[in-house]
């Protein structure tokens, strides 16, 4: 049984082998740490998926810092010590990240820089499309809508994030060259809608305060360039809550103020369909390209030629191109919707294909462990039969009579010493053979001679046993009882059952022959007393 268990514990052990093998090893963990979490990420981190997933077996771990610093660079820490394989991160802000990802590149693991950049030189490779020429290019466009004379308010994206900074640079500088455009207003915000909402609504307070003040106000607005959609969103929402004056969120000439964004995302609420229905007059492309970024990721860990530095491809979006990109962007979103499904669905697959294997080694090892089972149990069989043969030879009718042990008269109990008493006075000369080894050994062979000659006999009884040995049927049963301790009713049934053990061994009688051949009348019956002696049945013996 203990051997028994312990192939049991064995097996399991092996199936949870098998079945933790199912899972393959990464080929590559890529760690990924996200200054932020918004639409134009969640787009970004949906590539890199996507892109991870074309390469095969690479693991992202992704981590959000929520424009936070210390989260960002408490992440990177943790994802270095978890012990990716390279780093993909795109810094909060310029000098604060900087340390945590130089640490990182110390420890000999290749870092790409995306998007926002960092002060220092320890990276692989940097990736982004270019925020200058978004600054600049924004300024350009606003110049020309207003013939190079208007009033302009920017509102700037998180202080000391690279965009921030690049993307304010090339605007002014574009407006450097337009004497007759005014920037009234550059106002701070951190990327987020509500930022911008916030820093336009003090900014009105401010100016209404002016003109309550009776000095002179900023005056109407032409063009709000917010440095992201989001933000150009959050300031048109706080001039449209503006009733009074109305002249500060209407354009010089009376019309209504244009907003003008970065990140032109398509999708519901993306910059593309916003440009389209003339809620942004512009917005400029800001490419997210996660699955580029895996594709460089890859040939940095597989040591294959790669660019350092890579500025990525943009596009202004204007009234008159929204439509046709629109149209362009969402059926590129379709088609990787359409990917993303296949994904899913080959994934379900090969999660349902490593089941089903688990499924399969759980069964071929249930069926070994069945099969060693019956096989035990066939040998513990086998092994019993053994012990029974034996315990056949040892019985009774092979010990010799000097083995048979002749219980003291003192030891014996108070009716057998009566009886013994009455057999004394009966049969003096038989009382005393009970207690000489002598007699007792001719009786038993006497009694074996008897019984054996009659073994065929199934009509035998103890009177004609007795017979055979000139007894009466009591001096018999008494002699033959105190002797062995069995009647001879039994003894001749358990010398028939022996000789039938015998001839099942060594002859090829059937059950039934043998069982008539030592004198039972039913074979039904001696296989039931055959199954009392032995704890067998014939038919093992036979088979
Ligand atoms: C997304 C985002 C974009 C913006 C960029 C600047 O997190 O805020 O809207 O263009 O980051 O880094």
């Amino acid at each position: 049984m203990l051997k028994l268990l312990n192939l049991g514990t064995v097996l399991s052990v092996v199936l949870i082998f098998l079945t933790g093998c199912t899972r393959e090893k990464p080929r590559y963990v890529i760690g990924v740490s996200q200054c932020s979490e918004d639409i134009w990420r969640e787009k970004q981190n949906a590539e890199l998926r996507m892109g991870a997933y074309l390469q095969g077996n690479v693991e992202l771990h992704f981590a959000a810092a929520y424009d936070s610093d210390e989260r960002q660079i408490e992440q990177i820490d943790s994802l270095v010590n978890m012990g990716i394989d390279l780093l993909i991160v795109a810094p909060n802000q310029v000098a604060t990240i900087s340390p945590a990802i130089d640490r990182a590149f110390d420890k000999g693991i290749p870092v790409i820089v995306f998007e926002r950049k960092t002060n220092s030189q320890k990276y692989t490779a940097f990736i982004s499309a270019d925020n200058y020429e978004m600054g600049r290019v924004m300024g350009e466009y606003i110049a020309s809508q207003l013939n190079g004379k208007g009033r302009v308010m920017e509102i700037m994206g998180l202080k000391g994030s690279s965009p921030a900074i690049e993307r304010h640079n090339g605007f002014a500088d574009a407006l450097k060259a337009y004497p007759g455009i005014e920037i009234v207003a550059t106002l701070q915000g951190d990327w987020t809608e509500q930022s911008a909402y916030e820093a336009t609504k003090q900014w009105i307070e401010r100016e209404k305060k002016k003109e309550e003040r009776g000095e002179r106000n900023a005056g109407g607005i032409d063009y709000v360039f917010g440095q992201n959609d989001r933000m150009a969103m959050g300031a048109r929402r706080a001039m449209q809550e503006v009733t009074t004056p109305l002249a500060l969120w209407r354009g010089a000439g009376g019309e209504a103020s244009r907003f003008c964004g970065i990140d032109g995302l398509p999708g519901e609420d993306g910059g593309i369909r916003l440009v389209r229905d003339s809620i942004l007059d512009a917005s400029y492309i800001y490419p997210t390209h996660g699955d580029k970024i895996i594709e460089r990721a890859i040939d940095i860990l597989e040591g294959k030629p790669y660019e350092k530095e890579t500025h990525l491809m943009s596009a202004l979006v204007t009234r008159d191109n929204a439509r046709v990109l629109l149209m362009q962007t969402e059926e590129i979103m379709h088609q990787s919707d359409y990917l993303d499904q296949l994904h899913h669905r080959a994934d379900n697959y090969l999660q349902e294909l490593g089941t089903q294997r688990a499924i399969t080694w759980l069964a071929c090892a249930f069926t070994l462990l069945l099969l060693i089972v019956f096989v035990l149990f066939y040998m513990y069989h086998l092994s019993k039969v053994k012990l029974q043969h034996e315990r056949v030879v040892n019985t009774l009718w092979n010990l010799k009579p000097e083995d048979v042990p002749t219980p003291p008269a003192s030891e014996q109990p108070e009716s057998q010493k009566d009886e013994t008493q009455a057999k004394q006075q009966e049969d003096s000369d038989e009382t005393e053979g009970k207690t000489d080894p002598t007699t007792t050994s001719i009786f038993i062979t006497r009694f074996k001679e008897a019984v054996e000659a009659r073994l065929d006999d199934s009509d035998v009884s103890v009177e004609d046993l007795a017979a055979d040995m000139n007894l009466s049927r009591v001096q018999l049963y008494r002699k033959v009882k105190a002797v062995t301790g069995s009647s001879p009713v039994e003894l001749l049934r358990t010398a028939r059952l022996n000789r039938g053990y015998r001839l099942l061994l060594t002859s090829d009688l059937s059950i039934s022959e043998v069982a008539y051949q030592v004198g039972f009348t039913a074979p039904s019956y001696f296989t039931k007393c055959f199954k009392d002696e032995f704890g067998l049945l014939p038919g093992d013996i036979k088979s």
